[in-house]
């Protein structure tokens, strides 16, 4: 069984492919290296390509045949929310037309197995909570949107030729399982906190006025590892015959504010941070917390580190401190 990591060098992609590696399963990573970083994934094969480049299709469906690939795990996608409002048809072009192509290059070559990176952004403005699978479908930016078209996508592909399909909605991914593996890119809270205190500022609070404890928004952080280890479980759970296509929720359950957030990272750094208040981003739901019993009672995975792993991961990496080894 050979694991395909589309996006394979990203945050979260390079903490599967290292995890796959260290438990001896061969993997072959494909990543256009627009973000990704090719030193996270040394020691692995890495096709480098762009999935949503015309006739990406047939280059993927030649590393599929090379490697003998039987399971893909596709994170390879656009994910910044502000950019895909500006850019709504560059997003569906990338992320679903990305999609198709490895789902092309799957039907093509008899890939067996595929787990696919989507994301609460599908659920829109949350109304009930913890928010549940079930709950209304109702994206409220392009980023969203692409992300239910791809499990829309991904559920046809299972019907229409038999393909094993898991379609994974993250939560507020954050921290660092190794520090070279840090989040790179400088796009949601806990790295712009760190970004702003690194070059001497403060983070901004977007809105203090919402229906939550402290009036911050409250949202559920999970540790990158655990959403790691639900890919791999994923894959293995698609082993079973029976099921052809599913989605869980990967949160921790719990809720934890902005201002708790920043209140963290100066305990743990020891710097005294006092955040600029500005006005709430339109579309910005007060509360964000995930319902992932469908996901443990399937698989039997379980969120392993809590929220000061998280900030003390995060904290580590950005500083390049070494980071205890995972939980074994
Ligand atoms: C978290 C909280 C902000 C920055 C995003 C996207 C998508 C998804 C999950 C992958 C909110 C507040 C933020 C800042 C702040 N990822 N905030 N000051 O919006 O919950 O969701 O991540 O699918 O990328 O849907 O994440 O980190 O932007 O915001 O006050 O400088 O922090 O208002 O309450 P979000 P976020």
């Amino acid at each position: 069984m050979t694991v395909m990591v589309t996006g394979g060098a990203g945050y979260i992609g390079a903490h599967v492919v290292r995890l796959l590696n260290e438990a001896g399963v061969p993997v072959v990573v494909v990543d256009d290296l627009s973000s990704g970083i090719a030193s996270r994934v040394s020691g692995v094969p890495l096709v480098e390509l762009d999935v949503a480049a015309s006739g990406a299709a047939d280059a993927i469906s030649a590393a599929m045949t090379q490697y003998a690939v039987d399971a893909v795990i596709h994170f390879a996608a656009r994910k910044q929310v502000g950019e895909s409002v500006g850019s709504p048809v560059w997003y569906f072009q990338q992320n679903v037309g990305g999609l198709a192509n490895v789902l092309a290059a799957a039907e093509q070559t008899g890939v067996e197995r595929f787990v696919f990176s989507s994301s609460a952004a599908v659920y829109g403005m949350t109304g009930d909570h913890p928010v549940t699978e079930d709950a209304p479908l109702s994206p409220i930016n392009p980023y969203g949107e692409t992300k239910l078209a791809g499990e829309w996508l991904l559920r046809d592909a299972a019907r229409a030729f038999g393909l094993r399909t898991v379609s994974l909605r993250y939560f507020n991914v954050a921290g660092a399982g190794w520090s070279d593996l840090g989040d790179p890119q400088v796009l949601n809270l806990l790295t712009i906190v760190l970004d702003r205190i690194a070059e001497g500022g403060v983070p901004t609070v977007f809105g203090t006025d919402f229906d939550t404890e402290d009036g911050s928004g409250v949202r559920d952080y999970v540790h990158v590892l655990d959403i790691a280890t639900a890919h791999i479980d994923a894959l293995e759970y698609l082993g079973r015959d029976e099921r052809q296509y599913d989605v869980f929720n990967v949160g921790r359950g719990e809720g934890v504010s902005v201002l708790d957030v920043i209140a963290a990272v100066s305990a743990e750094t020891g710097r005294d941070i006092t955040p600029v208040i500005a006005e709430a981003r339109a579309g910005d739901p007060a509360r964000v917390i995930a319902d992932a019993t469908r996901l443990r009672s399937e698989t039997g995975w379980t969120a392993e580190y809590g929220f000061d792993e998280i900030i003390a991961s995060a904290v580590d990496a950005a500083s390049g401190r070494p980071i205890d080894p995972p939980h074994g």
